[in-house]
């Protein structure tokens, strides 16, 4: 058993955050939260992990949607929108995973790196090459990095040197599954259903992966609705459908579905997401550098939807979810601008109320914690500090900042409450800190860093 002992900061919902100034969290042996309160006294058998007064406390963050491949062209080739993009730079690169050694290689960067920062649970997409998505599986486990990995589908619409049959997707996926169960002991990892994106799948496909999902409650996760050109040829392959409904009518929207973007959603989707308990991965690093949109994502939580953070790379150029939190935020703002200059633009992006409040940083911390756990439905297990979850968590340390400490509360000596000071420490490791200030990460209680 252990006890953590200092600051601690955690959510409870969208708008519920929890600052317990004088907190401890009890961690058995099996990694899982037995204890949460404050003013702890020492127990028997019980090892102490003191924090110090820069120190706190918080939930490891959760990276509901992140292609592991494009992780090798990370910040390169953003100079074009999405399915130029895929054509030109992604599909070729993604190509290159037939090789199990180039993938090996690049499956551990990826997985060390977005653990190292803060990154505790992770999304995944593979390729569309079993073998070496299934070694993708093998590097989350072997660094402790609890993970959803999923084999990508896709028979249409892509290169002829990237790309399946309808038959052979259906059968690798199959294969993918069992050997998946064989091979991967670790309880922290598990498969997920991967259809690309409407485009490049068929109806027959879509409704095959609908049916393996639905067969033993495989989680699923795709894209939908990101970018206009995107949505239009997507309607122009299904005979004008709309794109939650193509993917509905596969039985592909169900409670433990996350679809990343959702930029353009409109309301008779929106409302399908939440009859289904469907969720939204946002991910703004890569809407914004695809150039696909502003994602209303309050618009979402208000009408019922889950969301979750994503940093898709390599659409997006943040690793670091912490970094995502802050381009979530910069897009809450810009829409409140787009709102408060009456730009009125398509109307799709259009907020939903006159007076939008954009996003605190309270609530994007939700969304890359306990919203993402949501998102991928591993809410009863991880996301906050909750009795009987397991212990994935961030001990942060601002005072290892290259930068001077200093919080307002000491400077201009005015009555901050000791909530207040312990949130200092948090805008502070939020807004200014990076990986540097992220001292220990635990998975199940494991340290991994
Ligand atoms: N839609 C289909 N494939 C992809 C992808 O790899 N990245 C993004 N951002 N969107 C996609
Ligand atoms: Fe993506």
């Amino acid at each position: 058993m252990k006890a953590f002992v200092g600051k601690i900061v955690h959510t409870k919902s969208l708008n519920e955050f929890v600052v317990l100034p004088n907190g401890y969290i009890l961690v058995d042996d099996n990694g899982k939260i037995t204890e949460v309160g404050e003013n702890y006294v020492k127990g028997n058998n019980v090892e102490l992990v003191q924090l110090n007064d820069g120190q706190f406390l918080m939930p490891g963050f959760i990276d509901s949607h992140i292609h592991a491949p494009q992780f090798a062209q990370n910040g390169l080739g953003l100079d074009m929108e999405l399915l130029d993009w895929l054509n030109n730079y992604t599909f070729p690169l993604e190509s290159k995973f037939a090789d199990k050694d180039f993938a090996s290689k690049i499956y551990k960067n990826v997985v060390k790196t977005t653990l190292a920062l803060g990154t505790t649970m992770a999304s995944y997409f593979g390729t569309n090459h079993r073998e070496s998505t299934l070694v993708l599986a093998e590097t989350a486990v072997a660094h402790g990095q609890r993970a959803l990995v999923g084999k990508v589908c896709s028979c249409r619409n892509c290169p002829d040197f990237y790309v399946e049959t309808e038959e052979e997707s259906v059968r690798e996926t199959k294969l993918y599954l069992q050997q998946f169960e064989s091979q991967i002991k670790s309880p922290l990892v598990k498969p997920i259903i991967t259809p690309r994106f409407a485009i490049s799948c068929t109806e027959t496909l879509l409704k095959s992966l609908g049916d393996i999902a639905k067969s033993r409650n495989y989680h699923i996760q795709s894209h939908i609705s990101e970018n206009l050109g995107e949505i239009e040829f997507t309607k122009s392959l299904y005979g004008g459908k709309s794109y939650a409904n193509i993917y509905n009518d596969a039985g592909l929207l169900t409670n433990k579905t996350v679809m990343a973007h959702g930029v353009f959603l409109e309301d008779e989707e929106v409302k399908l997401f939440a009859k289904t308990g469907t969720s939204v991965s946002h991910c703004p690093a890569s809407n914004t550098m695809l150039s696909s949109g502003l994602c209303d994502v309050l618009r979402l939580l208000k009408n019922g939807v889950t969301v979750g953070l994503g940093t898709d790379v390599s659409g997006g150029n943040c690793v670091s979810i912490k970094d995502v939190i802050l381009r979530a935020l910069d897009v809450s703002h810009h829409l409140e601008f787009i709102k408060k200059q009456e730009i009125k633009g398509t109307g799709k992006i259009s907020t939903t109320q006159d007076d939008y409040v954009p996003l605190n940083y309270k609530q994007a911390i939700y969304l890359a914690t306990l919203g993402g756990a949501s998102a991928l439905s591993v809410d009863n297990v991880v996301g906050n500090f909750e009795v009987g979850k397991e212990f994935d968590a961030l001990l942060i340390d601002t005072s290892l900042f290259p930068m001077p400490n200093f919080v307002l509360s000491e400077m201009i000596g005015q009555n901050f409450s000791p909530e207040e000071k312990v949130l200092e420490l948090v805008q502070k490791f939020i807004f200014n800190g990076d990986d540097r200030n992220i001292l220990k990460i635990f998975v199940a209680g494991k340290q991994v860093k």
